[in-house]
């Protein structure tokens, strides 16, 4: 298969909401979700974590609790993507690197230690933050492997967590509808660099 490169990707990639009915297997989308998980985090502490919705009787619950986003229900899947904090701390040892030899339990609590001294709404925004790295990386993934996407935030996140049952303390930073597209989206309308970028001295 012909993988687009990370500019490619970028120019290519637009929100789609049509898709034919071609299915994306588990397959091509545990690689793509393998590729967006190599996504940096502070202390690599990833918490991120997926929801794959592929039957359709689901898919259309999920668009009823995404205020009738027809994306969702005609995706070839929906991921849908949450920030699970008390799961990333919980098993610290599994991502602290391997590098630490005999000091990863030490290095683990040290982090366990830091997280627990927050407010549980401060660490789970943090961990809600971080995930959108994991989403840019996700959207290039998919489409230099050739899938259309469209990343939604019009969903009510209480009944989403209820439905696919996500702890209650996690948060959603988006649901992503996926599928081949069946239009072309609207062409890029971006800031020019100079509106974003300014020098400093
Ligand atoms: C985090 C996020 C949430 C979004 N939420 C929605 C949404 O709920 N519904 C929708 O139709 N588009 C949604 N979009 C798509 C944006 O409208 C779209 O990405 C933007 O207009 C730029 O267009 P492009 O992606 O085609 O370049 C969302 C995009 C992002 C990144």
């Amino acid at each position: 298969m012909n993988v687009l490169n990370v500019t490619e990707a970028a120019e290519a990639r637009r929100a789609i909401r049509k898709y034919t009915n071609q299915a994306i297997t588990d397959a091509e989308l545990d690689e793509i979700l393998r590729v967006a998980g190599l996504a940096p985090s502070p202390w690599n502490v990833q918490p991120w974590r997926v929801v794959i919705v592929r039957e359709q009787v689901d898919k259309e619950k999920l668009m009823e609790a995404s205020f009738g986003q027809p994306q969702v229900g005609a995706a070839s899947v929906d991921i849908v993507l949450y920030s699970d904090m008390e799961d990333a701390v919980k098993t610290a040892q599994e991502y602290i690197h391997p590098n630490y030899g005999d000091a990863i339990e030490a290095e683990a609590k040290k982090q366990q230690d830091t997280f627990q001294s927050w407010e549980p709404e401060t660490r789970e925004q943090w961990g809600h933050s971080i995930s959108y790295i994991f989403l840019g990386y996700l959207l290039l993934a998919l489409k230099s492997h050739g899938w259309d996407s469209s990343p939604m935030l019009g969903f009510e996140p209480e009944k989403v967590k209820e439905l696919l049952g996500i702890p209650e303390s996690a948060t959603i930073p988006a649901i992503i509808a996926v599928g081949k597209g069946a239009e072309e989206g609207f062409p890029h309308h971006r800031h020019p660099v100079d509106r974003i970028r300014r020098y400093f001295g």
